[in-house]
């Protein structure tokens, strides 16, 4: 599978293509809005590289992994340049305060907006896995939602391909509970000084 990675210079982005360049099963392409940051990276992981807008047109899955106040935005400069490529949004919403890390919105979900901004079938995951642990080859289980489509099935091959679990857990609705739960993981690593990731009981 040929997949692109929007914001791939980042922790998390680089972190999948890290690892699924070392799985070596996968065409990996990262970018950036920068192309000298996109090729140094991808120079360095031994994948290719270029500015996001040219390196989603010909991919088999576009992954969104840009910071996450910046995936409205992208999406919708990079709508027309993604088309009817499917998109894994990874992107949650949170809030940093004294109290600790809340969640970022009241309702909806990131993921349903980038879906209402492209044209392409759009799947929500990988909220749950920690950079860390993807480069270690163990992300936990994969929670992935989105309409039937092909962005789905892509994401869960890929979710394997990682070394997760890869769990479908309906509509792409449900990505608010996937967004919501970044701040109960992100308080349980401030507190446990961990790189926690999530798994499901009682699956045959
Ligand atoms: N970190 C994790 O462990 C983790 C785990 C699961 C999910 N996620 C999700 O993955 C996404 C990326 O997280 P991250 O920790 O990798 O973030 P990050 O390192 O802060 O940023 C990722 C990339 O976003 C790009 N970016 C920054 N500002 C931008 C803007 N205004 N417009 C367009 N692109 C911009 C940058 O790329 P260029 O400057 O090169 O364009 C940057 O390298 C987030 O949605 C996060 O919720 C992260």
């Amino acid at each position: 599978m040929k997949v692109a990675i929007v914001g791939g210079t980042g922790a998390f982005g680089r972190a999948l293509a890290q690892r699924l360049a070392e799985l070596g099963v996968d065409d990996v392409i990262v970018g950036s809005r920068d192309p000298d940051r996109a090729r140094a990276t991808a120079g360095e992981l031994g994948v290719e590289g270029g500015r996001n807008q040219d390196i989603v047109g010909d991919a088999e899955l576009v992954v969104l992994a840009v910071r996450s106040n910046a995936t409205l935005e992208t999406a919708a400069n990079l709508a027309d340049a993604i088309g009817n490529t499917p998109v894994l949004c990874v992107a949650s919403d949170v809030r940093f305060t004294d109290a600790g890390v809340l969640p970022g919105r009241h309702q909806g979900s990131l993921a349903e907006e980038v879906a209402r901004i492209v044209r392409a079938p759009v799947a929500s995951g990988f909220q749950s896995f920690a950079a860390a642990n993807v480069i270690d080859g163990d992300p936990g289980d994969a929670l992935i939602c989105g309409e039937d489509s092909d962005a789905k099935t892509r994401a869960l091959e890929l979710a394997e391909r990682l070394g997760a679990r890869a769990i479908d857990v309906g509509p792409l609705a449900n990505s608010r509970a996937l967004e919501g739960m970044t701040s109960v993981i992100l308080n349980v690593n401030r507190r446990y000084k961990a790189h926690a990731g999530i798994r499901l009981t009682g699956l045959p």
